[in-house]
């Protein structure tokens, strides 16, 4: 939520600035505004330019030739004080001497607003992040650095900041408390944004900040000391990510390159973990057969998609480990008293790993275990820092708002750990273990499959597009698949849709059923599929029609369908990974024949760093 850039060198900060915003749009896209020194006009004056809406909006509100070679910028998800010009970033003190953008939230704003305002500071804005602004103001008398620790000393709540002074005309002061921020190294210059696809253009050299530390960036320096003025020696990582990957490449919006991306992402995991001697290799993760032996629970805890990977990894780890599995909402966990002790392991799971409510549910679980695990995407953010063991689901940059690929990636890592804890454990023999490697390394190829599909998705799709309630069904691991696939339709297509068990239909959503609400039915070969098959005839004896998603070559299935969304077959446990694909596609498309804005669907950030 939010996002931040700043920019320190020889080149024009401006367009640096504004090409990085670009990158962060999936942040928040409520307003963005850049602050610099500018030289264009001579004045050398800080210089905000600042708009309601979007980019690009801002963008064209920059007069030509404007340039200077420092600034910082941001673009925002609302928290406190409505989408408007006078609450969007950068905010000054009242001298002007001091601009600051802010991601999070400062929960103790109001009293500090209070004591300021006592103090003859005059606000401009609703936010929370003016405070910090004034609050900088009264410490400073010539040492920035000085006065943005002293401020943060007395701010309560999570926030990633950046500011600039007028004095200090050859740095940046950023400082991190619960929300991201990362610093990109170059030659001369040095970047910081919220995340690293803003800054992939110029460098792969970045250092991630960590909490309560606070950085000064000149052109040539990054000294990082925490709140309390120890000095950090910190090696900056180099990414693998480039540019092209966090690029559109010619499709009309990231969420269908994402989507169409997933077979390789998938292949991506897979061989990372699974080498072709069929061992595994889990480099950030060593659990060790006794811990694994002894674990008596698995908790696994997220948040949105991220949660619905977890649900089914739940039945992996039961099927394949035999240990009993809680799934949690990370926002649900962290304020309930979680029975997890030290024989648990809390598995995390996360895209961005910056997620504020996945993080106090890690933190919280880290209380009372050391085995805590985190399946992230993002590398070097917090959670893999934090976690004990990190699997990487090695998605690459994942840019729509809806999660696509990092899901699938995220069900490969939870299957490949459910196999490893299984071996471990015991649970699993060598034989059933090649079988499963190997019918694992095929599911690439599947996933083609599926995708190969699209063109169909897409014309049920517009016979779909004009209703306004639907209803998902899904039975056993194809439950979540369910969940996951209304959520993909809510997200970004603004419908109402409700995913439920098939067999908790009979105990109320059945009364919705009409011919006004289609059903969306997970109906692939299972154990389980002859009930679903009496689920969707209770369906049809009541007018509603049935979209399927069925395997290729199932007449029985198709005769009872009104619609077929067609998925190859394969086993039943792997079967969620294909299933998903028609349920993203169909709901890509219902939500361009409405014309809505997929990257970016109205309300919602890709990444939640505030509660
Ligand atoms: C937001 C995003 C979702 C994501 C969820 C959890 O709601 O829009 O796509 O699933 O956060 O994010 P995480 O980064 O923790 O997976």
């Amino acid at each position: 939520m939010c996002g931040i850039v700043g920019y320190i060198g020889e080149k024009n900060a401006v367009p640096i600035l504004l090409e990085g915003l670009s990158k962060l749009e999936y942040r928040g896209y409520d307003s963005a505004g850049i602050s610099f020194l500018d030289e264009s006009t001579g004045s050398g004056q800080l210089k905000v330019i600042k708009r309601e809406g979007r980019l690009s909006v801002l963008e064209s509100a920059i007069p030509e030739g404007t340039s200077a070679r420092l600034g910082i910028g941001h673009t925002r998800w609302a928290t406190h004080g409505v989408p408007s010009f006078v609450n969007a970033h950068p905010h000054f003190d009242c001298t002007h001497e001091i601009v600051l953008v802010h991601n999070g939230i400062i929960e103790n704003y109001r009293e500090l607003k209070e004591k300021l305002l006592a103090g003859g500071h005059v606000f401009t804005s609703e936010t929370d992040t003016e405070v910090i602004a004034h609050l900088i103001e009264e410490y400073y008398e010539e040492d920035i650095e000085f006065a943005v620790k002293a401020a943060l000393n007395e701010v309560k709540g999570a926030y990633a900041i950046a500011a600039l002074s007028l004095r200090e005309r050859d740095r940046i002061i950023a400082a991190r408390m619960g929300s991201p921020l990362i610093i990109g190294l170059g030659e001369g210059e040095n970047f910081l944004a919220s995340d690293i696809p803003a800054v992939l253009k110029y460098t792969r050299r970045i250092i991630f900040l960590d909490e309560r530390e606070v950085a000064v960036i000149t052109k040539d320096e990054v000294h990082i000391s925490t709140f309390r003025n120890t000095r950090v020696e910190r090696e900056p990582v180099t990414i693998t990510w480039d540019e092209t990957m966090a690029a559109k490449d010619g499709y009309e919006h990231f969420m269908l390159k994402e989507i169409l991306e997933q077979p390789r992402a998938l292949q991506q995991t897979i061989s990372q973990y699974v080498c072709p001697d069929g061992k595994f290799s889990f480099e950030h993760m060593d659990l060790g057969e006794d811990t694994a032996r002894e674990l008596n629970r698995v908790f696994i805890i997220a948040c949105g998609t991220s949660l619905h990977a977890g649900m089914v990894g739940k039945y992996w780890i039961e099927q394949f480990c035999g240990i009993p599995v809680e799934v949690d909402y990370a926002s649900e966990f962290r304020y309930r008293s979680p029975l997890i002790s030290e024989r648990d392991l809390a598995v995390v799971i996360s895209q961005s790993g910056e997620t504020a409510d996945t993080l106090a549910a890690l933190r919280l679980s880290a209380e009372r275990t050391k085995h805590t695990l985190g399946i992230v995407n993002v590398l070097g953010s917090t959670i893999t820092r934090e976690a004990r063991h990190t699997i990487y689901t090695h998605a690459g940059p994942e840019i729509g708002v809806a999660s696509t690929k990092a899901f699938t990636t995220q069900l490969a890592a939870l299957l490949i750990l459910s196999l490893h804890l299984g071996k471990l454990r015991g649970s699993i023999g060598r034989h059933e273990l090649t079988l499963h490697q190997k019918q694992l390394s095929d599911l690439p190829q599947l996933l083609e499959t599926a995708l190969s599909m699209q063109e169909r998705i897409e014309e049920t799709a517009k016979s779909l597009a004009g209703y306004s309630d639907f209803l998902f069904l899904g039975r056993n691991m194809n439950f979540p698949i369910a969940l996951e696939g209304a959520l993909k339709l809510k997200e970004i297509s603004y419908l109402h849709a409700e995913a439920y068990p098939a067999g908790e239909m009979k105990h109320g959503p059945i009364a919705l059923i009409d011919e006004r609400m289609p059903t969306i039915a997970v109906a692939t070969g299972s154990h389980v599929q002859e009930k679903m098959f009496s689920n969707i005839q209770e369906i049809k004896a009541r007018r509603g029609l049935v979209a399927g998603i069925i395997n290729t070559g199932d007449s029985k299935a198709r005769e009872i369908m009104d619609f077929c969304l067609e998925v190859p077959e394969t086993q039943e446990y792997l079967m969620p990974l294909l299933n998903i694909i028609p349920m993203q596609l169909l709901a890509y498309y219902i939500a361009r024949d409405r014309g809505c804005d997929i990257d970016k669907p109205r309300n919602l950030a890709k990444s939640v760093t505030v509660e």
